[in-house]
């Protein structure tokens, strides 16, 4: 597959990058502060790539965490990270659909999404977040991270960014996300947002670290094919800097 025709998370991480979502570290601190995890947390990463978050939460508190995607490329990837990390013990990988989940009613503490509602349209958002209430023990919380618009997008904006991007990403307002969580049934919603990090070089620096960083770079800049993406992908986050941020969410069922 070309570098045009790959999903913009699949083609970035070809280039090296570990973080495929928008608010990068900063907005998943944010997440992690919310969640409170013990040694004893039941935790379930859904759409969890090649297992970044699985493995920083697994080492940082201990928690036992259910890992799950649908690319199987990906997963390959995660499995051979989690070994050699040494926390099989802790993160199961599974290839599953978040539309249906292969977990009983209540049965997590924490359910963490980050970069995966945002590509789907407002029915599916609607149907997979009602999949996540399910599998929450009561009480327990659902954190999400998200793109969220400042502005409204002009209908050509949206469409180039369908088109950067490669997937059916659909932005919405504050609000509308959490109408979203409401709707589901969801009691408490709190929100924070910021500037994009995904593409942006101190965002690229603070998410992947000086190095990584570089050679995200120069892998981008490396072919013609690579630099037409790339730069096409910098150029569009960079020009709609005020009107997209990142947003994230903690739900509390
Ligand atoms: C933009 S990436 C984000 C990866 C990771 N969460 C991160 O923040 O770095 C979106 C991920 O969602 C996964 N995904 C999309 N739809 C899914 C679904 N219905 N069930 C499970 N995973 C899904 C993709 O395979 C991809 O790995």
């Amino acid at each position: 597959m070309s570098a045009n025709e790959k999903a913009g998370h699949t083609f970035l991480a070809s280039l090296g990058k570990t973080r495929l979502r928008p608010g990068g570290v900063e907005a998943t601190e944010w997440l992690i502060e919310k969640a409170q995890l013990t040694p004893n947390s039941q935790v379930l990463e859904i759409a969890c790539n090649m297992a970044t978050t699985s493995i920083e939460l697994a080492q940082r508190f201990g928690c036992h965490i259910h890992a799950i995607d649908m690319d199987q490329h990906a997963l390959s990837q995660a499995r051979a990270r989690v070994k050699e990390q040494g926390l099989e013990e802790n993160i199961q990988i599974m290839e599953a659909n978040a539309l249906k989940l292969p977990f009983p009613d209540n049965s997590f503490d924490v359910v963490i999404n980050e970069a995966m509602l945002t590509m789907y349209a407002d029915k599916a958002k609607a149907k997979l977040v009602s999949e996540y209430f399910r599998v929450l023990k009561p009480g327990g919380c659902l954190l999400t991270h998200d793109i969220m618009h400042l502005q409204p997008l002009a209908a050509p904006s949206h469409d180039q960014l369908q088109n950067v991007v490669k997937s059916n990403v659909s932005p919405m307002t504050r609000e509308a996300w959490q109408q979203l969580f409401h709707a589901a049934g969801f009691n408490a919603v709190a929100t924070q947002n910021g500037a994009m990090s995904l593409m942006s070089p101190p965002g690229l620096i603070r998410d992947e670290g000086f190095l990584r960083a570089l050679k995200i770079v120069f892998n981008g800049l490396r072919t013609r094919d690579n630099r037409r993406r790339f730069l096409g992908m910098f150029r569009y986050f960079r020009a709609h800097r005020h009107q997209l941020n990142y947003i994230a969410c903690c739900s509390q069922k």
